[in-house]
């Protein structure tokens, strides 16, 4: 038995999966992750506690599996992007809690940037905007407010790195401090048209060079770990979003991935050549294999599976998610409710972090349905505005079929409606733990099992196609209607 080990490393848990070497999933382990909100707006994970995670749930996987180190052809690192850990290079210590990826406390040093007129500059080098989402910022900041910390570091005394590098040196027990592509893309610090660490921007983020991990491929000797018994090799590695568009086999320009977690991370692959955008999107690292890079186009939304889990938890209306798909069906058609859950701002491609929730066209006979049917449909309709962006930055993306997993995908209803709003159809595959096979699928091609991306074999199969069934001009009042009720959320008017 050959076994291909991934690590998917999220906000919310850590999980492992042992793959066969056809990509089938046999056993997984998991264990949710605390999170401290010390102060509103902040957000962070204790990395330590991240790493004793991963090795139990690689382990338990491994066992569950009925493997040993001898049956791994090799391990996959997949991670939630952005979040910020620093440590002790000698003993591998974690100095401070790791700042996440939605923590807003460098808000005003973004604006500061930006009012300085940096921002162009930054676009132009790494395809990303002055927000405190990326990890440049987050690590100016615990260097600026951690005792000693910048001294240390311009000693050469510590190591930055995204949660990837981080389990690479702690699993290699401190012999690797190494990142992929993909991830050092989002820190704001990696020029993606040459994948090397950018001089100009270190300054300006007033980062000490001593502090970055080397770049390596997504797939590529990262070292090995002899924490699980023998000794196995770490041969893939990439961003959670960035691993599901592999796991998705969205390998040819034009294919399209969304993926439904707490938020939603819609990637459109465009090819060998960053595709700038002007409508507010991220240009992205998808994969780089063999020195070449692939690239993409990405819209963040912060707020869709959290949608549903505050029909559940703050509203208290539904009690368990599924149910919020099956009250939308029972929604009046007559009855018109937006609700634009901007809970926490908006994501791309409005980048409003002032904006708040709205709950709008509501009547005396609006009800539980009918709020329910807004919730599911506010993620469709913020994925129709991610698409609308894509096809204005890139028009030979053309029409395309999007490929969805993550949570929500499991709703019928919203994938249906997703398909209306869009006019195009949405395939929804058999294996939805697409960001795991990601990781296990690079640690395959590496370890020289698996054809590599555009190869002629595929892992992907289609569990179900929604096909478009609405009226064309149904869908465009409707986007329309939306498009009106984010106005009147945003705080620029
Ligand atoms: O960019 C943030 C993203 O990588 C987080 O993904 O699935 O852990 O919420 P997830």
């Amino acid at each position: 038995m050959t076994l291909l080990l991934a690590l998917d490393q999220g906000t919310t848990s850590t999980r492992a999966i042992a793959f066969d070497s056809a990509l089938e999933p046999r056993a997984t382990a998991q264990i949710p992750l605390p999170q401290h909100f010390p102060t509103p707006g902040w957000v962070e994970h204790d990395a330590e506690e991240i790493f004793t995670h991963s090795l139990a749930v690689l382990r338990e996987a491994l066992a569950r599996a009925g493997g040993t180190a001898a049956n791994v052809a090799g391990i996959g690192i997949t991670n939630q992007r952005e979040t910020t850990v620093l440590w002790e290079r000698r003993t591998g210590r974690p100095v401070g809690r790791a700042i996440v990826w939605q923590d807003r406390r460098t808000a005003p040093t973004c604006e500061a940037l930006r009012a300085a007129g940096h921002e162009a500059l930054v676009t132009a080098r790494t395809g990303l905007l002055l927000d405190p989402y990326f990890a440049a910022t987050k690590l100016g900041w615990m260097l600026d407010n951690i005792a000693g910390a910048r001294a240390a570091a311009e000693r050469g005394e510590l190591c930055f790195g995204t949660i990837d590098s981080w389990l690479l040196f702690r699993l290699t027990e401190g012999r690797v401090h190494a990142t992929d592509a993909s991830n050092a893309a989002r820190t704001l610090l990696l020029d993606i048209r040459t994948g090397t660490w950018d001089t100009e921007l270190l300054e300006l983020f007033r980062i000490p060079a001593a502090l970055l991990p080397e770049v390596r491929d997504n797939a590529a000797p990262f070292g090995e770990t002899t924490l699980l018994g023998g000794s196995i090799p770490i041969l893939g590695m990439a961003g959670d979003q960035q691993a599901a568009t592999l796991g998705q086999a969205c390998f040819a320009p034009g294919m399209i991935k969304s993926t439904y977690g707490t938020g939603c991370f819609a990637l459109l692959v465009t090819g060998e050549a960053p595709v700038p955008s002007t409508n507010r999107l991220l240009t992205t690292i998808a994969w780089q294999l063999g020195g070449r890079r692939h690239y993409a186009l990405e819209g963040s939304i912060f707020v869709a599976g959290a949608a549903v889990q505050w029909l559940r938890d703050g509203l208290g209306i539904i009690r368990e998610a599924r149910e919020a798909g099956e009250f939308a069906a029972q929604a009046n058609p007559a009855e018109r409710v937006t609700l634009v859950p901007a809970f926490t701002g908006l994501g791309a491609p409005w980048w409003d972090a002032a904006a708040r929730g709205a709950i709008l066209g509501l009547t005396r006979a609006s009800g539980r349905a009918e709020i329910c049917r807004a919730a599911l449909e506010s993620v469709a309709l913020q994925t129709a505005d991610l698409l609308d962006a894509m096809r204005r930055d890139w028009p030979e993306m053309g029409r395309t079929v999007l490929r969805v997993d993550g949570g929500m995908a499991a709703s019928d209803w919203t994938m249906q409606f997703l398909a209306d709003i869009l006019g195009a159809p949405v395939d929804r595959p058999v294996v939805q733990e697409t960001t795991a096979l990601g990781a296990a699928y690079l640690a395959g091609v590496q370890a020289g099992l698996l054809a590599p991306p555009g190869g002629a074999a595929t892992h992907w199969r289609l569990d179900r196609r929604f096909q478009p069934g609405m009226a064309r001009e149904e869908a465009s009042r409707r986007h329309a209607e939306w498009q009106d009720a984010v106005r009147r959320v945003r705080s620029a008017g």
